[in-house]
Order: structure tokens, then sequence, then C-alpha cells
């Protein structure tokens, strides 16, 4: 029903401005949860990780919903959890308009919103309001966290300890993402001393919520080892790897936009550095695969490679509402044993 209405308005949406896009398909989110039944995943599709019960291995990637205001309509989807933000400790406008371009022929999106969000605070409230209505969903919501763009490198640490505080208890796991490449000097980061004294502030300030940290795939192979090494003596929960490139693989190079590369031209170098990852953890934490997840065979190859679960973004606008449920259903027929 919901795929349905989506080939019917996706050529028109298409032809505004990607953002725009964006901002009307918004409008319609309450009317999700009432279209949109049946569509969580088969229990044999349950995953653990950090202590949180996944409904399945699909995640919603952060990025798509900012603010935290369409939880209900992701839930309705089957999305096995869902991640928002990323917000900053001050609300922020991001960068100047257009900054979201498609390409359709490769399935792939150029982004520079540069963390456009209504602050921490602005998330806690939307969080706390859906909980206090009892509309928590029954999937883990995860904040992903990044730096003001008003904050120096320098005052990071209390810069994202700002928004770990005032989402404490609210969030089910936090996120700290220092690889998107739209901030600048954000990447730094994930250099391992800056790393080491965020993390070994964030991850005790978090208290009992599971602490993830979100990498670049615009990183070295050994400058990923150290990061995982220091997330993990710090005592972060898991890794989601990856992010969106700088770098143009597999694209035609016709639109020459600067900012991150997505969707599934972003495969490839993704699912190289997912398996750098899982080689740098050894299997002493959950990495969760990003990058160019359009279907049910590519959600398998990043769990058979290792990945606890898989997350997705640029696919769910090209290929529609249904997918992640799609997605789940294939997933769980191929691990059904034959009658
Ligand atoms: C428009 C857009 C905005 C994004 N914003 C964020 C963000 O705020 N924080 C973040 O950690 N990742 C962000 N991402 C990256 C996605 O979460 C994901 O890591 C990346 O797009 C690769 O997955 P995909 O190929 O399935 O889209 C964004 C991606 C896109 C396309």
């Amino acid at each position: 029903m919901l795929d349905l209405l989506y080939r019917l308005v996706r050529p028109l949406l298409f032809r505004l401005d990607a953002e725009t896009a964006h901002e009307l398909v918004f409008r319609g989110l309450p009317l999700v949860p009432w279209l949109a039944r049946g569509l969580a995943p088969d229990p044999s599709l349950r995953v653990r990780i950090a202590g949180l019960d996944w409904g399945g291995p699909v995640g919603l990637a952060a990025g798509l919903d900012k603010n935290g205001v369409g939880i209900p309509a992701w839930a309705a989807l089957g999305f096995g959890a869902i991640e928002v933000g990323t917000v900053t400790r001050h609300a922020q406008p991001g960068n100047p308009r257009p900054r979201l371009f498609r390409l359709p022929e490769e399935e792939g999106l150029i982004n520079r919103m540069g963390f456009n969000n209504g602050g921490a605070v602005g998330l806690a409230a939307n969080l706390g309001r859906l909980r206090n209505a009892g509309a928590w969903p029954s999937v883990p919501v995860g904040a992903n966290l990044g730096k003001s763009k008003v904050t120096a490198n320098e005052d990071a640490v209390e810069d994202y300890l700002h928004s770990v505080n005032v989402l404490r208890g609210k969030a089910d796991y936090f996120v700290v993402n220092v690889s998107s490449p739209n901030t600048p000097g954000l990447r730094e980061l994930q250099d391992k001393e800056p790393l080491a004294r965020l993390l070994g502030a964030v991850v005790p300030a978090a208290q009992r919520t599971p602490v993830f940290l979100k990498l670049a795939p615009d990183l070295e192979d050994d400058a990923l080892h150290d990061a995982v090494n220091v997330a993990l003596e710090a005592g972060c929960a898991g890794i989601i790897a990856t992010n969106t490139t700088i770098s143009r693989p597999g694209t035609t190079g016709r639109l020459s936009q600067f900012g991150g590369l997505s969707g599934a031209p972003l495969r490839p170098l993704a699912r190289q550095k997912i398996a750098a990852v899982l080689a740098a953890v050894g299997g002493k934490a959950p990495v969760i695969g990003v990058g160019g997840v359009s279907s049910a065979a590519d959600a398998a190859e990043y769990l058979s490679m290792g990945c606890a679960a898989v997350q997705l973004y640029s696919s769910f606008i090209f290929r529609g509402p249904g997918l992640p449920s799609r997605i789940h259903a294939e997933l769980a027929s191929a691990r059904r044993p034959p009658l």
C-alpha cells in the first residue's frame, strides 16, 4: 500500500529539490503508523546488541530524522532500531541550501547538510514527550551526537558532554559521531589522542547507556585500527562503520557537488572499511555495518562478514518506505529451513 503510494509520488518528489521533497514527506509522517501495519520484523530476526533488543538487523541510519520527530513512523515501517540525530549542543541551521543532491541513476546522494538540527535540548524534549505519552517504540532509539559548528575542537569534549547530560535516560544508546565530513575539523577528532580524551569523558558520563563510535570510510586501515583500539579501551559498546565519503568512487562524476557521498556508490569502499573495522575489533564488540545497503543480499553480506546489524539511509529514498520490511522478510525466509 505504502509502496504503491510511493511509486506514484516518487516521480513528483524527484522533480523537487531533494530537501524540499524531504520536508514534504515529513509532513505526512504522522499518517504512516495508520497506513503501515504488520511490518514488524519476524521475531526470529531479533538481535541483542549491547544489551538492547533490536527488532531485526536492519536499522535506520542517522541523519534522516535529526530531531527525532518521526520515531513512531520509522518503527511502524519495521526498522529494527532507529538512530536519530546528529544533534549538537547548540541548535544550528547547517550550511546554506541547496545542500542535498540525488544521483538517481547510481542511487547515491551527496550531502553537505552541516548538522542542521534543533539542538540536544530539543531532541530531549521530543524523546521525553514520546516516553511520557507511552508511545516509545518496541525497538531501541539511539541519539547520535556531534560537535556544534561554533565550538572549537579544543572545547569539543564539553560540547559532547553537554548533549550526553541532556539526553541521558532519554535515548537507549548514544553514538559519538566524529566522522561527518561537513563540519570543519570534526574528523580530526578521530585521531588517537583527541579521540581518547573525548571517549574517556563521554563513556563514563553516559553511565549505563551504551556508547558507539561512528567512523568515516576515508580513514586508512591503520587509522581505523587505532580508532577502534581507543574506543574499546575507553569502554565503547561497539562501532558503527561507515559514514559518508568525501571520495567519489563509482560515480559518473557528473555531479561535482562537494559533501559526503552515500548510497550504492559508497558500498564497495564501505564494505572494505567494514572488513578492516571487523578485523580490528576481533569479535570483542559488535560492529554495525552501514554504507550502500539497498537489498537483503547487501544486508546478508555485511551480516555474514560478522556485523551484528546494518543500517541504511540512502536506499530508503530511492526504493521507498517498504524497504526495511522487505529486507527483513527476505532475510527471515532465507533463514527458514526448506519444508
Ligand atoms: C542527507 C544525509 C544526512 C546525513 N546526516 C548524518 C548525520 O547527521 N549523522 C551521521 O552520523 N550520519 C549522517 N549521514 C550518514 C548516514 O547515517 C550513513 O552513515 C551513510 O549515508 C551511509 O549509509 P547509506 O549508504 O545507507 O546512506 C547522513 C547521510 C545523508 C545521506
